[in-house]
C-alpha cells in the first residue's frame, strides 16, 4: 500500500462538516471553482459510509461521464485510497458502484440521459449528492428525491448538493439562498431543512497551486471572475439572452385579458419541457410552462391537459409546434404540429423581441425564467447545451408561428 495522506480540513471545510450535521437535510456548498467543495462532501459520504455499515450513497450530475472523471477518479478514488486503503474497497466499472469491505455502496450516474437515469435512480439511498447542480433542472432533482429512502439504524439520510454559482434566476439560488419555494415563490414552509454555504479558492489556497487565483481567476473576464472566483450569482458570460431583465417579467394579474392568438412549444426527451404563448399584436407574452424528467409523451400531455395548458377561449385553436426531431411523439400532443427549428434565426428573432421591449414572461414561468439566463455560449461561439430545455420549447412556440406567415402577412 502507498504512503496515505490524512484528509485535514481547512477551516471553511470544517465548517462545512458542521454544517451537514446542523440539523438541515438539504445541504448547499456553492462558490468559485477549486474551493473545496467536492472534496469535503465526497469525504462526509466516504465518513458516512465507513460508519454505517450497509448504507448506500449515490454522486449524481448531469453527465456519467464528468461524474466518472470529474468526482470519482480525482476525488473519490484517491481519497478512498488514503482512508480505507485499495484493499478496503472494490470499484466495479460496469456498475460504477464502489463497494466497500463493510458492504456500504458508493454509486455514481448521471442523470441527463434514460438509462443512466433509470439504472440509479432504481435503488434507494442514505445519502444523495447532486454535484454542479447549476447544470440540472429542478424536475431532474426532485424526482431523484422519493429515492431517499433506504434505512439504516441511526442514519439520517440527507441530500448533498454544490455548484459554481448560477444566475440568480437560477433554482438553486431561489430555495437555497431567497428561501423560497421554487415554483410558486412563497416562502419556504419548512426553511431549516435548507442551509448553504460559500466556499471561495481563497479559503484552498493552502491546496491549491501558488499561482491559481492570481494568475488564472484574477485574469478572468468580469462575469466569470464573479461566478469562479468570488462565488457570486450572477448572469453567465456570453448569454444569449442578455438584454432580457427583470422588468421584463410580469405577474400574472397583470398579463393582458385577451390575447389575438396563442402557440405552444414542446420539447421531447429526458427533460420534456412546454411553453405557451400569447399574442397581443406584436408582443409575446410568456403564459405558462410545464416541464417533467423522464415522462412519457401521453402521461405529459395529459399533464398538460389537467393543468389547462391547453387551453385557449373558444374557437382560437393553438399549435403546439414540437421538436421537429420528435417523430411519432408528435401526435401524442394535442395540437401537435412540427416545430421551425432555425436555431440562430430564432435566437436573432427573440433577441430582437426584447431589444424592443415586446417580450415579456408571467413570473409564473420557473422553468423559463430560470433557464433564460445561463443559456449561452462558449468561446468558440457554439450554444451550450445544457439547461436548454425550456428555451428550445420557447423557440418552437415563438419562431415557428412567425415562419408560418401568421405575424407579417
Ligand atoms: N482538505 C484538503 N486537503 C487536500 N487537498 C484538498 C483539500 N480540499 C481540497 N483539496 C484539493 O483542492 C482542489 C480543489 O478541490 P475541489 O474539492 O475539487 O474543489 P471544488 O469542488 O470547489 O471545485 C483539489 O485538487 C483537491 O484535491
Ligand atoms: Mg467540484
Amino acid at each position: 500500500m502507498g504512503t496515505t495522506v490524512l484528509f485535514k480540513p481547512t477551516v471553511i471545510q470544517r465548517k462545512a462538516l458542521a454544517l451537514l450535521k446542523s440539523g438541515a437535510k438539504h445541504i448547499l456548498l456553492f462558490g468559485g471553482s477549486r474551493s473545496g467543495k467536492t472534496t469535503v462532501l465526497v469525504m462526509a459520504i466516504i465518513f458516512r459510509a465507513l460508519r454505517y455499515a450497509g448504507s448506500r450513497h449515490l454522486i449524481c450530475r448531469y453527465r456519467a461521464k464528468d461524474a466518472r472523471s470529474s468526482v470519482l477518479r480525482e476525488t473519490l478514488l484517491p481519497w478512498l485510497d488514503n482512508t480505507v486503503g485499495k484493499s478496503g474497497y472494490r470499484y466495479h466499472v460496469h456498475e460504477s458502484v464502489v463497494t466497500l469491505f463493510n458492504g456500504s455502496e458508493i454509486w455514481i450516474g448521471g442523470l441527463g440521459d434514460r438509462e443512466q437515469a433509470d439504472k440509479i435512480l432504481g435503488h434507494e439511498y442514505n445519502t444523495i449528492y447532486f454535484n454542479e447542480i447549476s447544470q440540472l433542472s429542478y424536475v431532474a432533482v426532485t424526482t431523484a428525491y422519493s429515492r431517499l429512502a433506504m434505512r439504516i439504524q441511526g442514519c439520517r439520510n440527507l441530500f448533498y448538493y454544490d455548484c459554481n454559482p448560477g444566475s440568480p434566476l437560477h433554482w438553486a439560488y431561489k430555495i437555497f439562498v431567497l428561501k423560497r419555494t421554487f415554483l410558486s415563490g412563497e416562502p419556504l414552509e419548512k426553511a431549516e431543512l435548507y442551509t448553504s454555504m460559500l466556499l471561495n479558492p481563497e479559503d484552498n489556497r493552502e491546496n491549491l497551486p501558488e499561482d491559481y487565483i492570481s494568475d488564472i481567476l484574477d485574469v478572468l473576464p468580469e462575469k466569470q471572475k464573479a461566478r469562479f472566483r468570488d462565488g457570486l450569482w450572477v448572469k453567465a458570460e456570453g448569454v444569449i439572452y442578455d438584454r432580457f431583465d427583470e422588468s421584463m417579467i410580469v405577474k400574472a394579474a397583470d398579463l393582458p385579458e385577451q390575447f389575438d392568438r396563442y402557440a405552444a412549444g414542446q420539447d421531447f426527451g429526458l427533460n420534456i419541457t412546454f411553453v405557451k404563448i400569447g399574442w397581443v399584436g406584436d408582443v409575446i407574452y410568456v403564459l405558462g410552462d410545464y416541464g417533467a424528467f423522464n415522462m412519457t409523451t401521453q402521461s405529459f400531455n395529459d399533464e398538460l391537459s389537467a393543468r389547462g395548458l391547453l387551453d385557449c377561449p373558444d374557437e382560437m385553436g393553438m399549435p403546439v409546434y414540437c421538436d421537429p426531431a420528435g417523430g411519432e411523439r408528435i401526435q401524442e400532443i394535442r395540437g401537435g404540429t412540427k416545430a421551425n427549428n432555425s436555431v440562430e434565426s430564432g435566437i436573432d428573432f427573440i433577441n430582437a423581441k426584447i431589444e424592443r421591449g415586446q417580450f415579456f414572461v408571467c413570473e409564473k414561468c420557473t422553468g423559463v425564467l430560470s433557464e433564460i439566463w445561463d443559456y449561452c455560449r462558449d468561446e468558440a461561439g457554439q450554444i451550450v447545451k445544457l439547461n436548454d430545455h425550456f428555451l428550445d420549447a420557447l423557440r418552437y412556440a415563438i419562431f415557428s408561428d412567425v415562419q408560418q406567415g401568421v405575424v407579417f402577412q
